[in-house]
């Protein structure tokens, strides 16, 4: 480690969903950059344990428990991260969650739940943690959006593709907003990554299908979207705000 870079070094990072899947490595490659690292996620031994693991490797995660629909929820989480580090630098907006219900099928409980984790998730942390960014003149968000918001959801439902293509806009509504202050909030378009959420919703057989049917024939890997978020949250990407970016092996070509 000692003659690595450490792009983020004396940045804090909080990342929701960091428990799994993506938000785990996305946690891993912050952390890896040097940042102090706050895995949030609703399953709070999950949060925990991957902390720990991380620590392993790198510095000193730690896990904390956050439903990223509830204000209340999210307030706790600020303050305890507040309370912790002093302020909070970098906030990856990642938790979402996904059903493939068709649209006849979709239950006004599932809508508001989807668009209560998808979208009012970001809304609740992004409101909750600008003012210190603001105070510090300096910060970096970056909204875990999806091709879905760009196009259409492989998999997910009408709900999903519409949390996905809201976050979308207000990624650039809030990058508008902030950048005076040397905020800049971003969104990345993942394609279909390995990770549980697509494993727990898909048969073998039907990602095999869609694995073909890429320009690039696998999955992405979540550690692959780490890396991209990490550059977005570095000096280089200064100019770059309000932006969507795609990773998607080349399935959405736009
Ligand atoms: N996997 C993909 O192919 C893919 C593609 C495009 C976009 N995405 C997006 O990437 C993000 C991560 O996806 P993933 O595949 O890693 O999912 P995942 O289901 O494997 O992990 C999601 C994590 O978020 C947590 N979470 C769920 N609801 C939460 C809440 N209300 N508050 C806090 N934490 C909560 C879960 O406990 C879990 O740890 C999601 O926003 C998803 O929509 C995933």
């Amino acid at each position: 480690m000692k003659n690595e870079r450490r792009e983020l070094q004396d940045k804090v990072a909080i990342v929701t969903g960091g428990g799994r899947g993506i938000g785990r490595a996305i946690a891993a490659k912050i952390a890896e950059a040097g940042a102090e690292v706050i895995v949030a996620d609703i399953d709070s031994a999950l949060a925990k344990k991957t902390a720990q693991e991380l620590s392993e490797e790198y510095g000193e995660p730690i896990g904390v428990q956050v439903d990223v629909a509830q204000e209340e929820s999210v307030e706790a989480m600020t303050k305890m991260a507040l309370k912790k580090f002093g302020r909070v630098d970098i906030l990856i907006n990642n938790a979402g969650t996904m059903f493939r219900t068709r649209f006849q099928e979709i239950s006004v409980e599932e809508w508001k739940d989807t668009l209560l984790v998808n979208l009012t998730g970001p809304f609740l942390c992004t409101r909750a943690l600008l003012p210190t960014m603001k105070k510090n003149s300096y910060g970096r968000i970056v909204n875990i959006s999806s091709s879905a918001g760009r196009s259409v959801s492989t998999l997910g439902g009408a709900h999903y593709t519409a949390s996905k293509a809201g976050l979308l806009g207000f990624t650039r509504a809030v990058a508008k907003e902030v950048a005076s202050f040397g905020i800049t909030i971003n969104a990345v378009c993942p394609g279909l990554i390995d990770t549980q959420m697509v494993r727990n919703t898909t048969t073998k057989e039907e990602l095999d299908a869609f694995m073909n049917s890429f320009p690039i024939q696998r999955l992405g890997l979540p550690q692959e979207v780490g890396d991209l978020v990490v550059f977005l949250c570095t000096e280089k990407a200064s100019y770059i705000t309000g932006a969507t970016v795609d990773i998607n092996g080349g399935d959405l070509m736009i």
